[in-house]
């Protein structure tokens, strides 16, 4: 075949292939029928902010500096996890986005440094109503416009994590019973992942989201920062064929209970409150109980379509040091540019 490398470079021709017109409209599909089925639930889409503050997704965060405000940068979003909880305090009940993320991290075949998800989130809501309605909106998407694919379990089962790692030795198991189907689709649910884990160092981290509400009968060791190692997430991660295709939680909306995930990890008052202040003090207003799920929806389309990578589902991705062989991004930029920036590049 063509080197992948100029299929990139003349991507505009490369898009006059049957097999990525046909990966497009697919894909265009799939939002539509998306939006029509949220809409048709009272589902409200809003965009929320590119140039924002740093989320802590545990990914490196993409910066833009500010000319205005120098020596301050923006955070381009790993995903609109804080926003979209602050829209459930807003009294939105029901959000979604078509979201762009963008996360500095290495590259692979199911990885891109900007991708797409299918983000939501709604109040009053627990773990079995989220999981239900994604279900739902799962199996109307492959019926309807993948006609070809067979699910493999309805409803789709549920894993917890002690149980995936035990028998498949990851919490992404691929369940295919015949792995050599290509139409087979084996979703499952994972649950009851451990909401923290150690570090190298020796100190406690966050396995999700730190903004995760943990089971509600481990909510009192959370409070008394005792048993870490047991407290429980709600956090519920969607798998299908080998990959995460998504993932979400209930939130902790106390602000007290939130604070205290923070002092587990070792933050300091000072971190605490330069970096999470904001919700902090959104929360202290009246939250109303909410959860939500993203979904990387390349990697759901990449299985849809039966292709070996996210970069064929995508109209301009970028090769696997996280170039735009197109477009030559990134590139230098004029010297009268880093001027107004203030910016100084250390050639060494
Ligand atoms: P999470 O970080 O698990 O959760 O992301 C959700 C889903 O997005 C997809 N994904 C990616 N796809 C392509 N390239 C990447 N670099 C990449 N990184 C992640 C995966 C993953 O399951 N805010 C939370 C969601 C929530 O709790 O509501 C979040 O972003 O399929």
């Amino acid at each position: 075949g063509v080197n992948e490398e100029k299929r990139l470079e003349y991507r505009y021709l490369d898009l006059r292939t049957q097999r990525m017109r046909n990966n497009l409209l697919l894909r265009h599909k799939t939002i539509k029928l998306i939006r029509d089925f949220l809409d048709e639930r009272d589902f409200l889409e809003i965009e929320t902010p590119i140039l924002t503050k740093s989320t802590p997704e545990g990914a490196r965060d993409y910066v833009v500096p500010s000319r205005l405000q120098q020596g301050s940068f923006y955070a381009l979003p790993q995903s609109p996890q804080q926003y979209k909880q602050l829209l459930m305090i807003s009294g939105i009940e029901k959000y979604f986005q078509i979201a762009r993320c963008f996360r500095d991290e290495d590259t692979r075949g199911d990885r891109q440094p900007e991708f797409t998800q299918m983000d939501l989130e709604m109040s009053f809501v627990d773990e079995e109503e989220i999981m239900k309605l994604n279900e739902e909106l799962l199996i109307k998407i492959a019926t309807t416009l993948f006609p070809n694919k067979k699910i493999q379990e309805i409803p789709f089962p549920r894993i917890s994590y002690k149980e995936a790692m035990e028998k498949y030795g990851t919490d992404k198991p691929d369940l295919r019973q015949d792995k050599n189907d290509p139409n087979l689709l084996a979703f499952c649910w994972i649950v009851d992942f451990p909401f923290f884990e150690k570090t190298d160092n020796n100190s406690w981290t966050f396995t999700h989201n730190p903004f995760s509400k943990p089971k509600e009968e481990h909510m009192d060791w959370l409070m008394e920062k005792k048993s870490i190692e047991n407290i429980l997430t709600t956090q519920y991660d969607v798998a299908l064929n080998g990959y995460e295709i998504g993932g979400g939680s209930i939130r902790n909306h106390n602000p007290e209970a939130l604070k205290k995930a923070f002092e587990i990890m070792g933050y300091e008052n000072e971190r605490i409150e330069k970096n999470f202040s904001h919700m902090l003090e959104a929360l202290s207003f009246g939250a109303p109980p909410h959860g939500g799920i993203a979904w990387g929806l390349e990697r759901l389309l990449m299985i849809l379509q039966n292709e070996e990578s996210i970069r064929e589902v995508m109209a301009f991705p970028k090769t696997g040091d996280g170039r735009d062989l197109m477009m030559k991004a990134p590139s230098p930029i004029d010297e009268k540019q880093l001027k107004e920036l203030k910016i100084k590049i250390d050639k060494k």
